[in-house]
């Protein structure tokens, strides 16, 4: 079976975990969108483990983890974080990576870099890893793809051609005070040596992973599709333009993933009990308060990748209902619940009021989500320690009644909760 593990909000829901605890019982493990401005956190044994783009089943020998043809690879950064896996006793040799992913280059940093410095307050507040600039040449149809630096005579020539149409880009978009940073970072022996040599040390890992997936799917073995980000980050469902430059839905796993949409047997959206974001953009139930710096230091709620400080705000139903529907969630995971723990009240938005107008489905553009303030419900706090519940009934009363009011207003199941970090601190519910 082929089972979707999306994010259900702004990325950060806890996704790496779930896979860890999923990856168990799976065959192979496919990540389809995105870059290493995914952080996916595995904490196993006492020991953490952050995966930016070797995805989060590599802890169980035997899986075969892909990269996916609609994700974006910094050679060299993928590289370093393999040296840190390994260095960690854990072996690569189920990795594999798809000859289409396009490679972000040392041009797509620097763009990146200097976009965002340039925009400055009005910046997206990216992961500066390059993704953007990277997805602009994919879909203008001049990018490096893996294949490439497996080829050097192909890599040769698109390379020197990129450089030239890049150099004047960034002279002409930032300024020639740019000249010195700009020669340093684009001179094509450097850059087309360290790439081939990437190449070379990666070649072995080369595959078409979308027949990896669809084989195994035939033969009656479990395949997860690996989320990163989330849905409210998706370029088209998401809160536009503060989102980043892939499709992290569920639609995105069959475009970028290339599978079938009728060979997914589950989508389950991830989710935190709270809601999160980093980077620019509106967030709704955000809160500027001691509850906001609660649920941060009690969810340590720092960036995986950035190490930025991530916003905090209460659970936002309207959110969660609309990742139900444009993913076709089938269940949700809930994680962080033990986060909560130590609030005397739990506020949750079930709808938003838009100059008097009651709104419950998550509006099409930012400037209209500007304008709507959260319609809160109150629900009761717990104090006591959650973090060994091992069942729903382990948990009090008030928690039980927390999990069953989002179901209630979401339509979706709740299968799996989060009481803690570790793979052990998870219960089917
Ligand atoms: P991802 O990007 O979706 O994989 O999530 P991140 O790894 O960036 O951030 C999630 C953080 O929450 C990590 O530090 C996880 O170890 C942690 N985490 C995941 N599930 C739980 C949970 O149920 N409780 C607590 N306290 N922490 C959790
Ligand atoms: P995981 O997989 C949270 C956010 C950035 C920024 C916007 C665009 O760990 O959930 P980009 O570098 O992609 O161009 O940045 O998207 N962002 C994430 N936020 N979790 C992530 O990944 C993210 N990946 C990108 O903060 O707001
Ligand atoms: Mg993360």
């Amino acid at each position: 079976m082929i089972t979707a593990l999306v994010g259900a909000q702004w990325g950060d829901e806890g996704k790496g975990k779930v896979i860890d605890i999923m990856a168990s019982k799976a065959d192979v493990v496919v990540r389809a969108t995105g870059g290493n401005n995914a952080g996916h956190t595995v904490v196993s044994g006492g020991k953490t483990y952050k995966l930016h783009l070797v995805p989060s089943g590599i802890l169980y020998e035997g899986t075969v983890c892909c990269i996916g043809p609609g994700c974006v690879v910094d050679p060299l950064a993928l590289l370093r974080e393999m040296e840190e896996v390994e260095a960690n006793g854990t072996a690569l040799d189920g990795l594999r990576i798809d000859y289409r992913a396009h490679i972000v280059m040392p041009y797509h940093l620097l763009i990146d870099e200097l976009s965002e410095n340039a925009k400055g307050e009005n910046g997206i507040g990216t992961t500066k890893k390059g993704i953007g600039p990277c997805y602009m040449d994919k879909a203008e149809r001049v990018g490096i793809r893996f294949y490439d630096i497996l080829h050097p005579d192909v890599f040769a020539d698109k390379l020197k051609t990129n450089l030239a149409a890049k150099d004047k880009y960034i002279g002409g978009m930032f300024g020639y005070k740019n000249t010195a940073l700009r020669r340093a970072r684009l001179k094509f022996g450097e850059i087309f040596k360290a790439y081939t040599e990437a190449g070379k040390k990666l070649a072995k890992y080369a595959a078409d992973t979308t027949v990896i997936a669809y084989d195994a799917h035939k033969e009656g073995k479990n395949v997860l599709f690996e989320g990163a980000q989330g849905t409210l980050l998706d370029l088209d469902m998401g809160t536009y333009p503060f989102v980043t430059s892939s499709h992290p839905v569920t639609g995105g796993f069959c475009v970028s993933g290339g599978i079938g949409p009728t060979f997914i047997g589950e989508c389950i959206g991830i989710a935190k009990s709270y809601t999160t974001r980093v980077g620019k953009g509106p967030f709704p139930t955000e809160l500027f308060d001691y509850t906001g710096d609660f649920i941060r230091e009690a969810g340590f709620e720092y960036g995986t990748t950035t190490g930025r400080p991530r916003r905090c705000g209460w659970l936002d139903l309207v959110i969660l209902r609309y990742a139900v529907r444009v993913n076709g969630l089938t269940g949700i995971a809930l994680n962080k619940l033990d986060t909560l723990t130590g609030l005397k009240e739990l506020k949750v938005c079930v709808g938003y009021d838009k100059n008097g107008e009651v709104i419950t489905d998550f509006p099409a553009d930012i400037h209209e989500l500007e304008d709507c303030k959260p319609i809160y419900e109150t629900l009761p706090g717990w104090t006591e320690d959650i973090t060994a519940a091992k069942s729903l009934g382990d948990l009090p009363q008030a928690a039980r009644d927390y999990l069953a009011f989002i179901e209630k207003h979401i339509g979706c199941k709740i299968k799996l909760v989060g009481v803690g970090p570790d793979r052990t601190q998870s219960f089917e519910a």
